[in-house]
């Protein structure tokens, strides 16, 4: 089996010194990854900057991208290879709508950045990049949490999406520790509190089990 991965955040350029970016430390992807290949599949991990010390896992195809423009473009050229794909990253929903090609300078009190949206690198698996393997997307929310969750998976096209309630603040982002639900088409299912690895565990087993289950599915028809 292959395993497609994207981790961390995105950096959106606003000059040559300054960018847009989100506190997610990339983790979950890595920890995502690092159980992939220890369970003997070939995986390509698709990472923004993380400043975590976090290390890439052995044996893994590593990929490093810096803006949600250049996921996007590495992901369309990868996910081909894919039989499951799972998006943990947290890309920027938006970039400065122009890069300054020279640092910009202070002028008046105030300053407007003008940001347009970002290709949604997910919501393009199906339609746009024609991914048929099991698709896994992440949804942080802090309301609603199985349904929104559910609305995403809908709309994207996922078979799995792993829920975070990002309202808590013992789990989630910067912490070792999540909780996640795992919501699928017509069902979910709780992974209680634990560190990101055993969390990994979880949705790697069932990712590899849903596309087994696909495979066999394909073969007898
Ligand atoms: N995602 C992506 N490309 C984007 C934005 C998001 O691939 N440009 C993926 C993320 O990796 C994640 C999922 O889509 O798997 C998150 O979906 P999103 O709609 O961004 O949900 P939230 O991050 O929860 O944000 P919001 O509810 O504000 O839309």
């Amino acid at each position: 089996m292959t395993v497609l991965i994207t981790a961390g955040p995105t950096r959106e350029g606003i000059d040559p010194v300054r960018y847009l970016t989100n506190r997610s430390s990339g983790k979950m992807g890595y920890a995502i990854a690092d159980v992939a290949a220890a369970k003997e599949c070939r995986v390509i991990l698709i990472s923004g900057p993380t400043d975590t010390g976090l290390e890439v896992p052995d044996g893994v195809d590593f990929i490093p991208v810096e803006s949600a423009a250049d996921m996007y473009d590495a992901v369309e050229r990868w996910i081909g290879k894919a039989d499951v794909a799972i998006f943990a990253a947290a890309v920027a929903d938006y970039r400065p709508a122009e890069f300054a090609e020279q640092k910009m300078k202070k002028v008046g009190e105030e300053l407007t950045l003008k940001l347009v949206r970002n290709a949604d690198i997910l919501g393009s698996a199906r339609g746009k990049f024609l991914f048929e393997g099991t698709l896994v997307g992440f949804a942080a929310e802090t309301e609603n949490v199985v349904e929104n969750a559910r609305g995403k998976l809908l709309k994207k096209g996922c078979d799995m999406v792993v829920a975070n309630d990002v309202s808590r603040k013992d789990i989630g982002f910067d912490s070792n520790e999540n909780e996640v639900i795992l919501v699928f088409r017509d069902d979910e299912e709780k992974v209680a509190k634990a560190d990101k690895h055993r969390i990994a565990h979880s949705v790697v087993e069932v990712a590899l089990g849903m596309e087994q289950d696909r495979q066999r599915s394909e073969e007898g028809n």
